[in-house]
């Protein structure tokens, strides 16, 4: 995970999307849009927690650089020139969505977070109608053992907030990551059944901040799934109290 880098009161300029900005040093990409009203779509960013650059849907143009940039993940530099929208990123973003949901079983009409889902809400925001890719429909399990909580492996999409949060704001770093690729997953300790646990602290964070259904509420049937958000602009506040 990357550390968030030293923000100063040192002032530089910048253009995005053609508008002249002025930002403090240290600050990234992403933070400076979003301070000047321009949205740049994203999925594995949360305010508060480390950056982990892993979803891609944040990739920017930068003027006299040939590859993307993760905006998230991109300190701001004096002169910089910014593009945030062009055909060329709309394409890639739209691609990154659609794997994503080839790679798992986003089957919506069943799923519990189906209309309150923030894969599901960025597809629409794409103007997403279909899947150009082949569907994987891999055999994945659902984790049923917590007594209020279950983990869904079929609707993640491995953006890693649940790990972040655990770890950073909850302090008890449940949650991790084992694998590589398509075979990558959310574990529990060291890969036990989640009810299994002996660090998780039944907080529900983890639950609340995932963007899709793969982590909710047991007991909860088609649609009902509504996460609490309320405490997620706390997150900073949080993090630093605990530190
Ligand atoms: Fe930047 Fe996911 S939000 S890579």
């Amino acid at each position: 995970m990357n550390t968030p880098v030293d923000i100063t009161t040192e002032s530089i300029t910048l253009q995005i999307d053609d508008k002249d900005v002025s930002c403090r040093k240290g600050e990234t990409v992403l933070q400076v849009a979003r301070e000047n009203g321009i949205d740049i779509p994203t999925l594995c960013y949360m305010e508060g927690l480390t950056v982990w650059g892993g979803c891609r849907l944040c990739m920017v143009e930068i003027a006299g650089s040939p590859k993307l940039q993760a905006a998230c993940a991109t300190v701001c530099m004096e002169g910089m020139n910014i593009c945030t929208k062009s055909p060329r990123l709309e394409n890639y973003r739209r691609m990154i969505v659609e794997l994503l949901f080839a790679e798992r079983n986003h089957v919506c009409s069943v799923c519990v977070s189906n209309g309150h889902c923030e894969l599901q809400s960025m597809a629409v925001k794409l103007g997403i109608d279909h899947v150009r890719f082949a569907y994987r429909f891999p055999h994945l399990e659902v984790d049923n053992s917590h007594d209020r909580m279950r983990m869904d492996h079929n609707r993640c999409i491995l953006c890693s907030r649940c790990v972040r949060v655990c770890a950073e704001v909850e302090g008890a770093h449940t949650k991790d990551i084992k694998g590589r690729g398509v075979l990558a997953a959310i574990i529990h300790d060291l890969d036990q059944n989640w009810g299994e646990s002996s660090t998780c602290t039944s907080c529900g964070k983890c639950v609340n901040i995932c963007p899709t259904g793969a982590l909710t509420h047991r007991g909860t049937a088609v649609g009902e799934m509504t996460k609490k958000t309320t405490f997620l602009p706390y997150l900073t506040l949080m993090r630093e109290a605990q530190l």
